[in-house]
């Protein structure tokens, strides 16, 4: 007969597994939140019934109470007497959650990484199927859910960041702002919040961005249009290592999508065909250790799962050269830009807790 006792390691990495999956639903319970505008209708009441919050976010009363609930159950929310009648009972968000959960612009605004999270999960068959025969999951498969996550995940940063990245190489900060108009081309760049967040903190300068996702392209220049920039900012559907002749340009970023990209050393090579004499890259990747852990710390785990549900999936889609998933470390970064022909290759003092970043020259 199995014995269990308190010490016994069986029991602590079951209750382990138990609280994992405690969180992934309470992960899709926030995406909930998120995509019916829960929280916003939260956000717009002082102490919400389940009836305000069904009436305000156009759900039914009583999903919205077990949902209520719920929230208040995983501490997300406040509810002023859990001993009263459901119906009677009043939500709040905490103190520490609204800002976290609502608002777009707040460098605490993670909630779309649980619309990065149930983009994953809409696609786990064909996932399945790719981890059996080898193939992989196109992109634009993953839906809205991951193309408007990451862009509205990474948007804080672009807004309040970019601009001292920028300055951590002083010659391209001071090109940017200097006459004759700077060109910048931004790889990889989704829904183009980077490419308008550089349009704006460089008011001379003109940024075209490409993207192989076509409703990224898309939503971009919307975006552009709506922001009043579309006059100084493009957007290309392209694969970023088929760039080539035609325009210069006196930098070039790649915002966390060289890991993503089926053919990196060209890209970076088609790039570097593209530099002014004294251009740059500026490459922001993740932030992850130059060799595996075992154990390893959260930032690593979190981008081994990204890499494991979505990005090495992504880039075997695009039928690639290389196929790095989401663990672009330092050391193979700098191997590819060699093997592209760069001769100056920095990591950037940047402080940043996701993302390193890289300039490279030459
Ligand atoms: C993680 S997203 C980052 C998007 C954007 N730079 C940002 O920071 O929000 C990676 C992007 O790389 C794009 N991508 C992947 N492979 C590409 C390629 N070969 N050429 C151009 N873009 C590519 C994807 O379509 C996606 O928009």
């Amino acid at each position: 007969m199995t014995t269990i006792t308190d010490t016994d390691p069986r029991e602590a990495f079951a209750e382990r597994l138990l609280e994992d999956v405690t969180r992934s639903m309470e992960t899709l319970s926030v995406y909930f939140g998120v995509k019916l505008g829960l929280y916003r209708a939260l956000a717009g009441v002082d102490g919400a019934t389940e009836r305000d919050i069904a009436d305000r976010a156009g759900i039914a009363t009583r999903y919205a109470s077990e949902w209520l609930s719920q929230q208040a159950a995983a501490g997300y929310i406040d509810c002023d007497n859990p001993d009263a009648q459901p119906k009677l009972r009043r939500y709040r968000l905490a103190e520490h959650s609204a800002e976290v959960l609502t608002d777009p612009d707040s460098p605490f605004h993670v909630a779309p990484l649980t619309r990065m999270f149930a983009g994953c999960a809409g696609v786990l068959p064909q996932l399945l199927e790719a981890y059996r025969t080898g193939g992989g999951v196109p992109y634009e498969a993953y839906g809205v859910d991951i193309r408007e996550g990451i862009a509205d995940v990474n948007r804080p940063m672009f807004l309040h960041e970019l601009a001292g990245w920028i300055a951590a190489a002083p010659e391209v900060e001071q090109r940017l702002r200097s006459a004759p108009s700077a060109k910048v081309l931004d790889l990889g760049c989704g829904v183009g919040y980077s490419s308008i967040a550089l349009a704006k903190a460089f008011p001379m300068a003109t940024v075209v961005g490409i993207d192989l996702d076509a409703a990224s392209v898309a939503q971009a220049r919307e975006t552009a249009a709506d922001a009043s920039v579309a006059d100084r900012v493009t957007f290309v559907i392209g694969d970023a290592a088929q760039v080539g002749a035609g325009e210069k340009y006196d930098l070039v970023t790649m915002f966390e999508t060289l890991h993503d990209m089926g053919n990196p050393v060209g890209a970076l090579r088609a790039a570097r065909s593209v530099l002014t004499a004294e251009g740059a890259i500026l490459i922001a990747d993740e932030r992850v250790g130059d060799r595996l852990t075992a154990p390893a710390d959260l930032m690593e785990r979190f981008q081994f799962g990204w890499s494991v549900l979505h990005c090495l999936a992504a880039t075997l889609a695009e039928d690639p050269v290389e196929a790095n998933g989401t663990i672009l470390r330092t050391p193979t970064l700098l191997r590819w830009a060699r093997e592209a022909g760069y001769t100056d290759s920095a990591v950037l003092d940047v402080d940043n807790d996701f993302w390193r970043f890289y300039l490279l020259r030459g």
